[in-house]
């Protein structure tokens, strides 16, 4: 594994030159305030009438119009949401200046055609692998997050030193970067999306719940045991690994997790897990989240919806005495 940390890289490929961060959310916010604490001349770019412009000014950031941020700048990061690169990168093209860089923090739009970039435009990626509030969280503790760096287009030699510099400036030469390609952190993390951490765990969770209510238990217990330990568990992995975790906890917990890890997680998931990871290879979720986008998100508002009056919901907010968001 090609891992490099801060003494690895020289910062230099950016001195003097101006970032433009186009978006300020999630990373926007993080990547453009951990810029401009390592000496980094930026400019947060967003569209008219945007309700970010006061925050990231009140944040001591300099804020202009996407074009005039991308006209005005040597590094220009595309962190607005990926399914409207596309639209973004059709606005801002013809103002990029010539041999600028431009960056990414995922390897979607590039990986499935999303953004052709401009021949003359070197493009890379850094992928910080965590939400922004963690990176800047990191960043403002002298801490940093480990991030996966890649050039997708090389067009003046300088693409990889830009990327590097890049990485580091935002925190994650503290923690580690890891080289990679557009392709493998895009597919890699579409898949974890889909199959693992955000769309199979949180499915286990339910399930567990439901089978425990079917089967006579309280709501409130069964809430208890299928989701309340989730946080212990993901400590103990981070602080000790996974065989780490399973040598500190009861016997009674290591004998059961023995017994039913593999009888539910059994081959027929891991032959689901294949089949989603080949449909990611070949575009269909990329299609699938632009057509979301394109009709106005009916899929992802109809599940936040449909999500929020379950009955795990109601126990959660019985549980934790939290209002409906
Ligand atoms: N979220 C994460 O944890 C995470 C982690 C690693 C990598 N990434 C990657 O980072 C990138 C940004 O993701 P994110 O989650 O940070 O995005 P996000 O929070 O959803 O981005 C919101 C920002 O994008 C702007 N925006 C939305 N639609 C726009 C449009 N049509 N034109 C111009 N600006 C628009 C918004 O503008 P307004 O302020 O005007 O509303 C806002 O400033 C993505 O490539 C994502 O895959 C995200």
């Amino acid at each position: 594994m090609d891992m490099l940390r801060d003494a690895d890289i020289d910062p230099s490929p950016l001195a003097g030159k101006r970032v433009a961060i186009l978006g300020y959310g999630n990373q926007g916010r993080a990547q453009a305030l951990n810029l401009k604490d390592s000496g980094i001349d930026v400019v947060v770019g967003l569209r008219g009438g945007s309700g970010s412009t006061l925050e990231a000014e009140e944040a001591g950031l300099r804020t202009a119009l996407l074009t005039d941020a991308v006209a005005s700048a040597d590094v220009v990061m595309m962190l607005a949401p990926d399914e409207i690169h596309a639209s973004l990168y059709r606005e801002i093209e013809s103002h990029l200046r010539e041999g600028a860089a431009l960056g990414f923090s995922h390897g979607l739009s590039v990986r499935f055609g999303l953004v052709e970039p401009r021949s003359d435009l070197d493009v890379f990626m850094v992928a910080p692998k965590g939400p922004g509030t963690a990176l800047r969280s990191l960043y403002t503790h002298g801490k940093g997050m480990i991030g996966v760096w890649a050039v997708a287009q090389d067009a003046t030699g300088k693409a990889r030193d830009i990327a590097l510099a890049y990485g580091r400036a935002i925190g994650c030469g503290r923690a580690g970067l890891i080289a990679s390609s557009f392709a493998e952190e895009a597919e890699a993390d579409l898949f974890n999306e889909q199959a693992v951490v955000w769309g199979g765990v949180p499915e286990l969770l339910i399930a567990g719940f439901e089978t425990l209510v079917a089967g006579g238990v309280s709501p409130e217990l069964a809430y208890l045991e299928c989701v309340g330990e989730l946080h212990l568990i993901a400590e103990l992995i981070e602080a000790r690994g996974i065989a780490g975790m399973k040598e500190v906890i009861s016997n009674t917990a290591e004998l059961g997790s023995l017994i039913g890890s593999q009888r539910i997680i059994d081959q027929s998931v891991r032959d689901r897990m294949a089949e989603v990871l080949a449909e990611v290879r070949a575009g269909r979720f990329a299609q699938e989240l632009s057509d979301e986008e394109t009709s106005g998100y009916p899929r992802l508002e109809k599940a936040r919806a449909d999500a929020r009056s379950t009955l795990i919901e109601r126990t959660y907010r019985r549980l934790t005495g939290r209002k409906e968001p």
